[in-house]
């Protein structure tokens, strides 16, 4: 069964044929994300049942059962039920309560309890525990609380993890595994273990002090290292190649802490259950690339807190999960209606959060979890929104869930074998985030707004939309686009040059190719090793107290935040959009230079661009890149998804907007949620459609 379904995978690939475009067939697609023998999309929650008499587990299940929930998530913090002594282990308690679930037709996604270490390890081995950048140690009590880096703890882990999965790793009912959980949001301990194994870290990366010291220019302000038991964990601002250091053995930390754990699952567990974590979106505690290599597939917990889904913003946050292994995902957790950790813990709307879960299937999940089942009656998250209350029986936010469990479990043959397939990518880069994160220049400037604007200007004509590292492979792409490139070594430039030399166009933001992987300043003008491709420099840049004009062949409008003063180089060039009057320095000055090299083009926008002109640049980078939207026109917001498999296409329509919105189909399709066929189809607010299209 389990190698039919990996032939399926392996066999399977799409190829979009283009007349003109120079570039590769789309890669194979990848999906770990469904389960042998499970329906291809599931529903489930976060279940605690270390928090209930075992005589209430039955009803729980029942009810789950009856609604077509069919996965829990659990003991993902029960280790002091787990190990309530220091060597002294007990899982009856949850072979019963996975046992149970099956008996409900539910499979078990098993957490490694790591979050929370039990009281008696933190009280006999105080050192287990993190010290803050104030130099305090954290009291037991919140979650949290160990530090990863204390050999003491991965050792504690280990031993459980080693035990926990020696007793579950061959239990037909569990199908996976989640490390820790959110990875202690990357928090860190500043204690002398760390600092030194920090200061072992750039030993083993630098080498030598004068290699650390020149890439680091310390001569600056008197910062020269002469040995490497000087170099500080830095706490506010610091040289930024430290900072930068700093955040990359943040990452090594966090992944040699999760590693830890995979290893021991991976010697005990079946191949066929897989190995994930749930992280958080844009959370930029660490770099997410390296830290989820090792695992299946990526999961997130997808909340909105306050306020409503903005359904950009949330597609981006998808297609970014999606991106980190270039495969599809789950939503290990998500909103029950509200929160208790927000500034205004707001229901979402009737029927939004239905919206929500058909919106993460349409961008490439495959489970949709909510969290949490039923609040413990006690305990720091007692009213957090739930889909069981205090007394034990649904709340009414249980029925859109329970409709939505149903409508998954009706339609999921519809998703079987298919993911999303995009011809355009955007680049997202850690340390170019955290590079202009640590040097913003203007409070204004915001990274992940500035692609969020290209996401939705360009996703609104695409209707598809991928998320990558800056060194993913790029070549099935007609357009990439990385609007804040700040981070361009000569590798990544080589890789960037040698897409578009084969044909690809690239489109970069403003502060691209400013900064080498340490960090310091680039002996060259932006776009640093791409000035010779582009036949065009960054002449000086501009953080702007007002909006300027800009005019061209996009239109005019206004450039706000950033602005940067382009100049040609080289034959070839065109001027797309020039500033108007603004500072004297950039009066008349071009803005956007685009220039074709090899078979493909570059393409450098120099400032952020207002809305109208954001869509006509969108507009203009899809028609000369060949793109074509997945489906078609479709009326202002309504957001369609699509997902590709063998033979067939399945595309979600969804309407945001707060009035009913027809879509016209291409042609007659399967409206599988509404059971007819139709060539359109009318959406209330929040309405979802499901339209199958079989070749
Ligand atoms: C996080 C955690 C959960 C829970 C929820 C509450 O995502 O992983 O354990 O605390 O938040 O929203």
């Amino acid at each position: 069964m389990f190698l039919s379904f990996l032939f399926r995978v392996a066999v399977f690939f799409i190829l979009i044929i283009s007349a003109t475009a120079q570039i590769a067939a789309p890669r194979p697609i990848s999906i770990s994300t469904q389960i042998p023998g499970q329906n291809a999309i599931l529903m489930g929650a976060a279940w605690y049942p270390e928090q209930w008499p075992e005589s209430r587990w039955e009803e729980d299940l029942r009810m789950m059962e009856a609604a077509d929930m069919k996965v829990v998530r659990v003991a993902e913090f029960a280790w002091s039920r787990m190990e309530p002594a220091e060597g002294r282990y007990d899982f009856d308690w949850l072979e019963r309560a996975i046992n149970l679930a099956a008996k409900h037709h539910i499979v078990s996604v098993v957490g490694t309890p790591t979050a929370t270490p039990p009281a008696w390890l933190t009280q006999k081995y105080p050192d287990t525990l993190r010290v803050e950048s104030n130099g305090q140690r954290v009291t037991h009590g919140n979650r949290a609380h160990a530090s990863p880096s204390s050999p003491r703890y991965r050792d504690f882990c280990r031993r459980i993890v080693e035990q926990v999965s020696m007793r579950f790793g061959h239990n037909p009912n569990v199908v996976g595994w989640q490390i820790d959980n959110e990875y202690g949001y990357a928090l860190m301990s500043y204690d002398e273990v760390t600092r030194q194994q920090f200061q072992d870290w750039l030993k083993a990366k630098y080498k030598t002090l004068d290699n650390l010291n020149a890439h680091w220019t310390t001569s600056y302000w008197s910062q020269t290292y002469d040995n490497w038991g000087e170099i500080p964990i830095p706490i506010g601002e610091h040289n930024p190649g430290l900072m930068l250091d700093w955040k990359h053995f943040i990452t090594y930390t966090w992944t040699s802490y999760q590693q830890n754990q995979v290893d021991v699952i991976r010697k005990n567990a079946d191949r066929r259950q897989f190995i994930t974590g749930n992280f958080m979106g844009f959370f930029d505690g660490f770099d997410h690339y390296p830290i989820t290599e090792p695992l299946t597939f990526a999961s997130w917990d997808d909340y909105v807190g306050s306020g409503h889904v903005d359904a950009d913003y949330n597609g981006l946050s998808h297609d970014l999960t999606r991106g980190f292994k270039r495969n599809n995902f789950w939503i290990m957790e998500t909103q029950p209606g509200a929160v208790n950790w927000s500034s205004l813990n707001n229901f979402l709307n009737r029927g939004e959060a239905r919206a929500m879960a058909w919106q993460a299937i349409g961008h490439g999940a495959d489970d949709v979890n909510y969290w949490q089942w039923r609040s413990a009656l006690n305990g720091q998250e007692e009213i957090h929104g739930v889909l069981v209350g205090s007394d034990g029986t649904p709340v009414p936010f249980f029925n859109e869930v329970s409709q939505t469990a149903h409508e998954f479990a009706r339609v999921e043959s519809s998703f079987r074998g298919t993911a999303p397939l995009s011809q355009v990518a955007l680049l997202y880069s850690y340390d170019s985030h955290w590079a202009i994160q640590f040097q913003k220049h203007t409070e204004k400037y915001n990274d992940i707004g500035l692609l969020k604007s290209y996401y939705r200007a360009l996703r609104q004509i695409s209707q598809s939309i991928d998320v990558v590292n800056a060194y993913a492979p790029l070549e099935s792409y007609k357009l990439v686009a990385a609007p804040s490139l700040n981070v361009l070594p000569k590798d990544l430039a080589e890789h960037l040059l040698e897409y578009v030399r084969n044909g690809g166009h690239l489109v970069l933001g403003p502060r691209s190719g400013m900064k080498d992987e340490f960090n310091a300043l680039l002996p060259q003008r932006q776009p640093g090793y791409l000035v010779d491709g582009l036949g065009a420099r960054v002449e000086q840049y501009y953080a702007l107290e007002k909006d300027f004009p800009v005019f061209g062949a996009w239109g005019n409008g206004l450039a706000s935040i950033w602005a940067e003063q382009l100049k040609s180089q080289a034959p070839g060039e065109q001027v797309l959009l020039k500033y108007g009057k603004s500072n004297g320095w950039l009066d008349d000055q071009p803005a956007v230079i685009t220039r074709a090299y090899g078979k493909g083009r570059i393409t450098y926008v120099g400032a952020v661009l207002d809305d109208n002109l954001m869509k006509n640049a969108a507009e203009w980078m899809t028609q000369t890149s060949g793109i074509t939207p997945v489906l078609g026109p479709v009326p202002d917001g309504v957001e369609v998804s699509r997902r590709v498999g063998p033979g067939k296409q399945v595309f979600v329509l969804i309407n945001y907007s707060p009035d009913i919105r027809r879509v016209k189909l291409p042609h007659s399709m399967n409206l599988v949620l509404d059971r007819k066929q139709g060539d359109a189809v009318d959406l209330p607010p929040y309405g979802v459609a499901v339209a199958l299209d079989n070749e």
